[in-house]
């Protein structure tokens, strides 16, 4: 198998919903100059106090969607393995990181630490040595009637991926194994923790969702 598979697609593929990274809502969201208390969480949530050594801190995005989430942590300065499972969602994202790369250098500059990969994560994980500091999971939420005020992306994700079981306790156990130091996972508020005899390290509370964080190895 081959892990870092590339997608391609036919030349004359047309294609009706396109996302776009460099409209202005998300790229002011990435440029960090004002973030919101959604993102101040998430990223005292993921990153703690961990900070860069010699070399980027290094995440998986293990559940990779549409790549909102992986952008965020590059525009952090984090090295980024983004891994989604189905083909349509990897080149709806593939083809929004070549179009704002070619249509802006910062951007381009940005999403350099990006590494898109088409594929299973469970598997990437098993047939690799634990490379990263931190994986991040999140798994699609059932559908609330909130859901898709959290995300304008969701009901077109929700469309592509239809009801694959997403075996999210198994990506859970596979990300404690993998993770150097930390794995985060996104949950809705009201949920329970992805797997009930995993014990939560600390949970970090927004107004819509809630972060459960898992530290490896801790007792
Ligand atoms: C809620 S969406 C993630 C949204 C993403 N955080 C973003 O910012 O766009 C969950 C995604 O995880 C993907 N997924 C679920 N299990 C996976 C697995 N084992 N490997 C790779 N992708 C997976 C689904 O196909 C879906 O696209």
């Amino acid at each position: 198998m081959s892990l870092l598979t590339t997608y391609s697609e036919k030349p004359k593929a047309r294609h009706a919903f396109e996302i776009d990274y460099l409209e202005p809502m998300f790229w002011e969201k990435m440029s960090g100059r004002a973030p919101t208390d959604g993102q101040k969480l998430l990223k005292q949530s993921l990153l703690g106090n961990l900070k860069p050594h010699k070399e980027p801190i290094s995440i998986l995005d293990a559940t990779a969607g549409f790549l909102r989430d992986s952008l965020l942590f590059c525009s952090w300065g984090c090295q980024v393995f983004a891994c989604e499972k189905v083909a349509s969602v990897v080149g709806i994202s593939a083809r929004a990181l070549e179009r704002a790369k070619a249509e802006n250098v910062d951007f381009a500059r940005m999403a350099n630490r990006l590494l898109l990969i088409h594929g299973d994560s469970i598997e990437w994980m098993k047939d690799l040595r634990s490379c990263v500091d931190i994986v991040y999971l999140d798994p699609m939420f059932l559908e609330t009637k909130g859901s898709s005020v959290i995300n304008k992306d969701m009901p077109m994700l929700r469309k592509l991926i239809g009801n694959q079981d997403q075996k999210e306790e198994l990506l859970l156990m596979m990300a404690l194994g993998f993770a150097k130091k930390r794995v985060l996972v996104k949950r809705p508020i009201q949920a329970r923790p992805l797997a009930e005899h995993v014990r939560v390290t600390n949970s970090y509370w927004g107004k819509n969702v809630r972060y459960d964080l898992y530290i490896p190895n801790a007792k």
